[in-house]
């Protein structure tokens, strides 16, 4: 299967598992929940979501990818969250994302930060009702190491989150802008990683390499983000473009020229691409899923 093809099937496999998550029903909160709904199926990659499921698909052979499904869901509630509460005046006061007004415009500030505060929640609600729907006790163990790396990696996208607010428009050392980057954006997607793998029941070993994997592709992510931030077409990314540079964020952008951002960029899809190559065939669609992280224009 093409790879553009493979994608799709994994982003129609999350979309339809969200949807069993969104709230209509009429009540007082409807407004509320209206708001999680519009940030929730804007339209996002669901790179997050998909890289859980490509990675068990890896490290299994044709097995049903079925009991990924809530943690799949789980970070995609924490990423849409973080956006949420990343675009707010108090953050990035940004207007735009997803080509469209962002929560706090579309809806208010106090919606907004709620409806943040909801997704937070329940992606624990999810994750915690899959342990409890588990009797086998190896299974209960296993999805509570992974409930626990989950809260540390959202503790993690939360400081790298406030550093990146508390240092705009200050000198920073290449080691600082490299920990606010690795916690950010980073954490969420070794998470992701490591999640799929571990449900995967890997070896140590597997585990070792993924989670190595998973580091330099969270890095090269937001390199690349910085760059688009700067370079990138406004119209097809679905949000602002120069806005890293009006808020004088500390970026790979600011640090080391686009070119210098790119050449980083570079080595780092180069390192995460050996790592899986001796996985075979089997790693096409993580190879070329790295690939797209240097490519994407949105
Ligand atoms: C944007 O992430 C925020 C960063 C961590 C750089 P994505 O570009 O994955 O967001 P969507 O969900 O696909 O819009
Ligand atoms: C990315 O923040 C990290 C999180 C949202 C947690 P950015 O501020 O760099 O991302 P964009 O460019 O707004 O998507
Ligand atoms: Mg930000
Ligand atoms: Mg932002």
């Amino acid at each position: 299967m093409e790879f553009k093809e493979k994608l799709k099937e994994y982003q129609d496999i999350i979309n339809n598992q969200l949807q069993k998550y969104i709230k209509k029903e009429k009540c007082l909160e409807k407004n509320l929940n209206d708001s999680v709904e519009y940030s929730l199926m804007a339209g996002g990659k669901r790179l997050r979501p998909t890289l859980v499921l490509a990675t068990y698909d890896l490290l299994t052979s044709g097995e049903k990818n079925e009991k990924c499904f809530p943690y799949a869901v789980a970070i995609e509630m924490i990423h849409n969250f973080s956006l949420i509460h990343d675009d707010l005046p108090g953050i990035d006061n940004d207007d735009f994302r997803h080509g469209k007004p962002t929560n706090h415009k579309q809806f208010n500030e106090a919606t907004a930060i709620l409806a943040g505060d909801s997704l937070l929640n329940n992606s624990y609600i999810v994750i915690s009702n899959d342990v409890l729907n588990q009797t086998d006790s190896e299974d209960i163990k296993l999805r509570l190491k992974i409930f626990n790396e989950f809260s540390l990696a959202v503790n993690k996208m939360i400081i790298g989150e406030y550093v990146d607010t508390e240092y705009e428009g200050k000198n920073i050392t290449i080691e600082d802008l490299e920990f606010i980057h690795k916690n950010k954006t980073g954490a969420l997607l070794t998470l992701c990683v490591r999640m799929g793998a571990i449900l995967a029941n890997c070896s140590e070993n597997d585990l070792k390499t993924l989670t190595l994997f998973s580091e330099k592709i969270g890095l090269a992510f937001q390199v690349k983000d910085d760059i688009l931030s700067e370079i990138g077409n406004e119209k097809e990314l679905g949000k602002p473009v120069g806005n890293d540079k009006e808020r004088k964020k500390c970026t790979y952008v600011s640090q080391y020229g686009v070119s210098g951002a790119k050449n980083i960029l570079q080595e780092l899809i180069e390192d995460a691409i050996k790592l899986v190559r001796p996985y075979g065939e089997k790693a096409e669609f993580l190879i070329q899923l790295t690939e797209y992280i240097r490519d994407r224009n949105k």
